[in-house]
């Protein structure tokens, strides 16, 4: 069934339908499924490892073998910071970001209903993946991006895969904002993280943090946060493991935003479960730049459940964590994923984060979806004649 998470009004699994009818508030999939961990143990590492708990026919399956990505032990940072810290490195999913989990779902469910034009808005991300996975499905896809405001990976990646890329005069919000009205139309299917099915795919994350933990919790798990949705599904799929009976703790959710684009954490500041929208949102981390989050009561419902926090950070801050997690540990990631790496550092200084706390980082996209950014934050690379001498005295220089 799918549940109204306000009013608890419930429709079936086959209608298409983004908000409740009764009072509007946003939906999920609930269901209830019974099997013992045991079952995963042989199966390939990707998210349909964990297929139990994916409300969608299995012969109908759109994958790209999403999901199994590196959980990668941080002794550097953790060292630095005194807590026990792993990052799940979402970049190395297909396209590279964590949208391909949502979007195999997302897409297996529109295989299902036998849809024909498949849609979004997207700061970039989600319109990457859509455009690969509707490419792989067969469908015509139409992707609305704020003009002037999507990483140049992004960009390229949705208009090679084949996607109609239109440009909107207006930021994600607006965006969203104007797909919505046609999907309710009808001219096509959604398949931003309004999709309920969408965040089924998501949660993966969290049954995969929980498995490589030897099935046990994480103190925390911290992640950036924009329209609201992965949070929301990592804690719903956390939940569904715990209520299984896998694990016997849950961890703290822990979103973080950038400071010119903080409507959730505005609320959390208020102890308020309504998002506080801010209007002009900005950001270098473009991923996140959103202002009025559609998933927002579940991502708050998510943090005050699990005894979370949120905060926010700069985009000094966000970029000195990206070039740190790059330089110290080897990982490369866009901005907005550094946004956990920052919220981190910036809590255990604030003393909200105990000594020794075992932490999970998502980082949620790849480097290479802002070179840009990446290039603009390093000194250009020294022009040299292809001479030995020459060579030879640079490597006698110590670099700086
Ligand atoms: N990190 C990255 C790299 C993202 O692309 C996004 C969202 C987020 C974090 C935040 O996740 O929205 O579920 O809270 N990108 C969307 C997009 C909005 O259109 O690609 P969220």
């Amino acid at each position: 069934m799918i549940e109204c998470v306000y009013c608890n009004e419930r429709y079936d699994n086959d209608e298409i339908i983004y908000n409740c009818k009764k009072c509007g508030s946003v939906l999920e999939v609930s269901l209830d499924v019974n099997v013992s961990k045991d079952i995963f143990e042989s199966r390939k590492d990707t998210l349909w490892k964990y297929k139990e708990f994916m409300p969608v026919d299995e012969s109908k399956i759109v994958s790209l073998d999403e999901g199994g990505t590196p959980f990668c032990k941080c002794e550097k940072l953790s060292k630095e910071l005194d807590v026990e810290l792993y990052v799940k490195v979402e970049g190395s999913n297909p396209t590279g970001s964590f949208k391909d989990r949502g979007m195999s779902v997302g897409i297996t469910k529109a295989m299902e209903l036998g849809v024909d034009i498949v849609g979004c808005a997207s700061t970039g991300n989600t319109s990457a993946s859509l455009a690969a996975y509707a490419a792989r499905a067969g469908f015509r896809c139409i992707v609305l991006l704020p003009s002037g405001k999507v990483a140049l990976g992004k960009l390229a990646q949705a208009m090679f895969h084949g996607a109609e890329v239109l440009s909107v005069n207006g930021n994600f919000d607006e965006a969203l904002e104007v797909v919505t009205q046609l999907a309710l139309e009808k001219h096509l299917y959604l398949l931003n993280s309004i999709n309920p099915y969408r965040l089924e795919g998501q949660k993966s994350i969290g049954f995969e943090i929980i498995h490589e933990l030897g099935w046990e919790s994480p103190d925390r798990i911290i992640l950036p946060v924009g329209n609201a949705g992965n949070i929301s599904a990592i804690w719903k799929g956390i939940t569904e493991f715990y209520n299984a009976g896998y694990m016997k703790d849950k961890p703290m959710m822990t979103g973080i935003q950038a400071e010119g684009a903080c409507p959730i954490v505005n609320a959390f500041r208020k102890n308020s479960r309504d998002m506080i929208p801010v209007e002009n949102p900005e950001t270098i981390a473009t991923a996140i730049r959103i202002g009025a989050p559609v998933s927002s009561i579940k991502a708050l419902s998510a943090i005050y459940d699990s005894n979370g926090y949120s905060e926010t950070v700069t985009d000094d801050e966000i970029l000195s964590a990206q070039k740190e997690l790059a330089q110290k540990e080897g990982i490369g990631v866009e901005p907005a994923s550094a946004a956990s790496i920052a919220g981190l550092k910036k809590l255990v200084n604030q003393g909200e984060i105990d000594k020794g706390e075992k932490i999970v980082c998502v980082v949620t996209g790849h480097l290479l979806k802002d070179p840009q950014t990446a290039i603009d934050a390093c000194a250009k690379p020294t022009q040299i004649d292809a001479d030995i001498e020459k060579l030879r005295s640079i490597l006698m220089k110590k670099p700086n």
